[in-house]
């Protein structure tokens, strides 16, 4: 929940010259003023007295995008302070944003929010400059991608030890609603969410750790059921944070565990290697006060910082996941997200697992998404955890197809006839009759073409029917990854202006979506709607296009990330036929990996560098021996490993 304070300034002073009518008069009016600038924003006015203002952005309705629509509301009160003072009686207001979790508490017989979270952002009205409106950590970590912030000094607040971080805001740099908070409702999914909420329940109630695992085939909605679930957690506080798997290595190690970490934190991939670890040690200490320095580096080296030096040991190095997770932990009710875990290296899948085991004496669950190949990789996944759960998710039933499939064609012409072929063809399965959706509204689609029956067909139909500037826009993303930046993208024949009406246009399409975080500071992230879309486009890149976008990308990426994404960079070195500088980022990845205790996918890579090497190179001999090293040390790192499951436990 993100609260905002108000307080007019003077007003005491002010008041005392008014008769009391008028002095009554004047707060009306402006606190009227006020209520429908909240409004506007989704907010919820908390308590008016006197003079000052509080109001809560995310209780009793959450949007993921709270904290924004705080900033903007605010940054607008402030303006119109400005622009029709007489509303506000010629006086100045100090405004203080904080976001965290509250209570709701009857006070005095009044529902009233409180808690830390509250008297911070008391605290930071106050504080604030007249005018202006100041915000505390989290409210600035999540809306810095849409705001221009001027730092301050950290201010040494009445009743708290240590001092609290603040920003000013200045300005909104993003353009509003960017993305679309309309989203279409779930379809179905009650007896999923309801499993779930049980899982929740428990792991609140007993302050024990839980490991679910949404399966089901691509498009299926385990995503969406993921952020349906999650969102209805946060009207309550809870924390959550999120991390993600990729195909193709783009992620080393652990990778979607150090993405999570990343987010925790604030670090940015554009972060040099000083400024993420002072970052991550910042942020540990405020979740583990105290906890001992080998920790901090320990978690450094997992989450590929290439800061830490020197052999760590792997207890030590999962212990700091454990003490990360478990600082979370003791802050409230916490989701970890694992999402696409097909595709997670074998050390994330342990380390999962492990922390799943181990974490104790705090409410956190991890919820994981899988498609059904990850019981083929680790037939024995969650196998012998004492708290475990599978969701498996169906298609959608036929109803339930029928029904969305209204919603999305709702205003076409003629929507009788495709609704029924929806139901028949698309399997239960809402990407399909999503992209079928999109595909029926583009005006420039070939008539002729027979209705696609698979998922991958309905969308190669959907991206040949758009406009051609879109499609090459996407085609070139495609190379780049999952995710994009739009600097990445190298459309020299496209203005700034162009490139970014194609975006907006993508974006409408719901063909990809912007990011409210970017990974690369002063760029705007992007990401396919789904990795089936970003699939179906990169195979339409004729292959000889696609040596060099992904020379492009590895350019791009070598200057924009500060030498940390070596896994990616590989990956388009590889691809782009500079096998050279392939091997270089392989070893570099791979020794990453083997410091970290994923030896096995140091092994793993130092194979593949091997592969695009002369056996005449002067590294081939060296990498080999490393290799070696590597196998040896995943054998023992095995037998050595604690004991995690305990196999002949009953299930
Ligand atoms: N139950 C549902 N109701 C409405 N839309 C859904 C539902 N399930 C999935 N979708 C939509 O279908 C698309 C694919 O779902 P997604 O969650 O990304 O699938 P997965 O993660 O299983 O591959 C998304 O655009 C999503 O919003
Ligand atoms: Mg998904």
């Amino acid at each position: 929940v993100t609260v905002l304070f108000a307080d007019l300034a003077g007003w005491t002073a002010r008041a005392e010259t008014l008769d009391p009518e008028d002095a009554r008069a004047l707060v009306d009016r402006c606190w009227q003023r006020v209520g429908e600038i909240v409004d506007g924003y989704g907010g919820t006015i908390v308590s008016i007295e006197g003079d000052g203002m509080m109001a809560a952005f995310g209780a009793p309705v959450s949007h993921e995008d709270d904290p924004e629509r705080a900033v903007r509301c605010a940054l607008e009160m402030q303006h119109c302070a400005t622009e029709q003072p007489e509303d506000f009686g010629r006086l100045a207001m100090r405004i203080g944003v904080n976001t965290g979790e509250v209570m709701f508490a009857s006070v005095g017989g009044r529902q009233t929010l409180i808690g830390d979270t509250t008297n911070t952002g008391a605290r930071l009205e106050s504080s604030a400059p007249l005018g202006a409106v100041l915000v505390g950590e989290e409210t600035y970590l999540a809306t810095r991608h849409a705001v221009r912030y001027e730092a301050v000094d950290p201010l040494r607040l009445k009743g708290k030890e240590r001092t609290v971080a603040a920003w000013i805001a200045v300005e909104v740099t993003a353009a509003a609603g960017h993305r679309p908070l309309s989203e279409l409702t779930i379809v179905g999914r009650d007896a999923e969410l309801g499993a779930l909420r049980t899982s929740w329940e428990r792991v609140v109630d007993e302050r024990r750790p839980h490991l679910v695992t949404l399966i089901g085939p691509p498009g299926i909605g385990k995503t969406k059921l993921a952020r349906e679930f999650v969102t209805s957690l946060q009207t309550d506080g809870a924390r959550t944070a999120w991390g993600r798997s990729l195909p193709y290595g783009e992620r080393a190690g652990y990778g979607a565990f150090g993405q999570l970490v990343k987010d925790v934190t604030g670090i940015y991939e554009t972060d040099d290697g000083a400024v993420a670890s002072s970052k991550l040690a910042t942020r540990f200490e405020e979740l583990v006060p105290g906890s001992p320095e080998e920790l901090v580096t320990a978690l450094g080296v997992l989450v590929g910082l290439e800061t830490a030096t020197g052999d760590i040991d792997k207890r030590t190095l999962f212990g700091s996941a454990r003490a990360f997770v478990e600082g979370l932990g003791s802050h409230g009710p916490t989701v970890l997200v694992f999402e696409d875990l097909q595709w997670a290296d074998a050390s994330l899948l342990e380390l999962v697992e492990w922390m799943a085991a181990r974490v104790q004496d705090v409410p956190v669950l991890f919820l994981t998404l899988a498609r059904p190949e990850l019981l083929e990789v680790r037939q024995s996944w969650g196998g012998g955890l004492a708290s475990y759960s599978a969701v498996p998710l169906g298609p959608l039933s036929a109803t339930e197809v029928q029904v969305f499939a209204s919603r999305l064609l709702a205003g076409t012409e003629d929507a009788e006839p495709i609704i029924e072929h929806l139901v028949r063809a698309a399997a239960g399965n809402p990407l399909f009759v999503e992209e079928l959706a999109g595909w029926m509204s583009e005006p420039d689609r070939d008539p002729d073409r027979p209705m696609p029956t698979t998922v991958s067909a309905i969308i190669a139909a959907r991206l040949d029917a758009l406009p051609a500037k879109l499609r090459r826009v996407l085609l070139d993303a495609s190379v780049i990854g999952e995710t994009f930046w739009r600097g990445s993208l190298n459309a020299p024949d496209l203005g700034p202006a162009e490139l970014d009406d194609a975006l907006d246009a993508l974006e409408a399409r719901e063909i990809v979506r912007r990011e409210r975080h970017s990974r690369i500071q002063d760029d705007e992230e992007y990401s396919f709607k789904h990795v089936l879309i970003r699939e179906v486009a990169y195979n339409t890149v004729p292959k000889a296009a696609r040596r060099e976008r992904h020379r492009d990308a590895a350019i791009y990426l070598e200057r924009a990330s500060s030498g940390a994404a070596t896994a990616v960079l590989a990956h388009h070195w590889r691809e782009a036929g500079d096998h050279d500088r392939a091997v270089t980022y392989l070893v570099r990845t791979g020794d990453q990996a083997a410091r970290g205790w994923a030896k096995s996918e140091a092994f793993e890579l130092y194979g593949q560098a091997i592969a695009l090497l002369d056996p005449d190179d002067e590294r081939y001999a060296d990498i080999r021996r490393r290799r070696a090293v590597a196998r040896t040390m995943a054998m023992h790192a095995v037998l050595d490993a604690p004991t995690l499951r305990r196999r002949t436990a009953p299930r």
